[in-house]
């Protein structure tokens, strides 16, 4: 059985790319190809997964009409890539094409519902702050609004889900145990500081609190071994679920 590490391939050159993802293949799951990548050399980075022998997570973060999103899913689909984002504020008609064009393909959709990047201000000025319902403030609104937007989502046939450590326990209670939850924003212990993630947490507690998958990036990739440091964190899940 594979780790359940999403190793995010952020590389401004691809041969960077290629050289990481096949070095640190054997300790890690599957590896995420975002914008950066594909914007710069274009779908066929996909294969750079491919080649090292993994799946890839295609963090595109779709976010259109349903008619297009639809179609981006196909194409997605056509490149073998295994799962690809979208925005669940896209809607619940986008949801719901983008989960039946890529049904049957070997692709599964996956929803990113609010950006850690976005405060409770950011979402008022967006019209999506919302409420605490009555008496309920020890969380955080942007928290609420990312558990109703997963909700929508799963409504509509999505199974895959973004969230941050934070929320992962709140999603993982809504939504159940089938539930795929992918949790960015960790850090392994005595890696430093946490770079600019805000809210941290380790990718054993992370698994613990119900995410399948952790996302690591700069941990791994600014690494002196990055090998040595997937597999450290490898061995760190493996314990924590044990
Ligand atoms: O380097 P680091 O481990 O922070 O990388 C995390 C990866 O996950 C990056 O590719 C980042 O864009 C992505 N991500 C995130 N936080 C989110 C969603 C995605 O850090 N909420």
């Amino acid at each position: 059985m594979r780790a359940p590490i999403v190793f995010a391939l952020d590389f401004e050159e691809r041969a960077a790319a290629i050289a990481a993802a096949r070095e640190v293949a054997p300790a890690i799951g599957m590896v995420k190809v975002g914008l950066e990548l594909f914007v710069g050399y274009g779908p066929d980075v996909v294969s750079i997964g491919h080649d090292a022998g993994l799946p890839v997570f295609l963090d595109l973060k779709l976010h259109d009409i349903p008619e297009t999103v639809e179609r981006a899913v196909a194409q997605a689909a056509k490149l073998r890539a295994r799962v690809v984002t979208v925005h669940a504020s896209g809607g619940r008609a986008m949801l719901r094409r983008a989960v039946a064009r890529a049904k049957g393909t070997g692709l599964d959709v996956c929803a990113v519902t609010v950006l850690t990047s976005l405060d409770e201000g950011d979402l008022d000025d967006l019209g999506m702050g919302g409420m605490h319902a009555s008496g309920d403030t020890s969380r955080s609104r942007t928290s609420l609004a990312a558990e109703n937007l997963a909700h929508m989502a799963w409504e509509e046939g999505v199974r895959w889900f973004v969230c941050s450590p934070a929320e992962v326990r709140f999603l993982r209670a809504r939504l159940g145990p089938d539930a795929i939850l992918v949790t960015p924003g960790v850090r392994p212990l005595g890696t430093g500081g946490s770079d600019d993630q805000k809210r941290v947490a380790t990718p054993e507690q992370a698994m613990r609190d119900g995410a399948n998958w952790v996302v690591v990036g700069r941990p791994i990739r600014d690494a002196n071994d990055r090998l040595a440091a997937a597999r450290a964190i490898a061995a760190s899940i493996a314990q924590a679920k044990a």
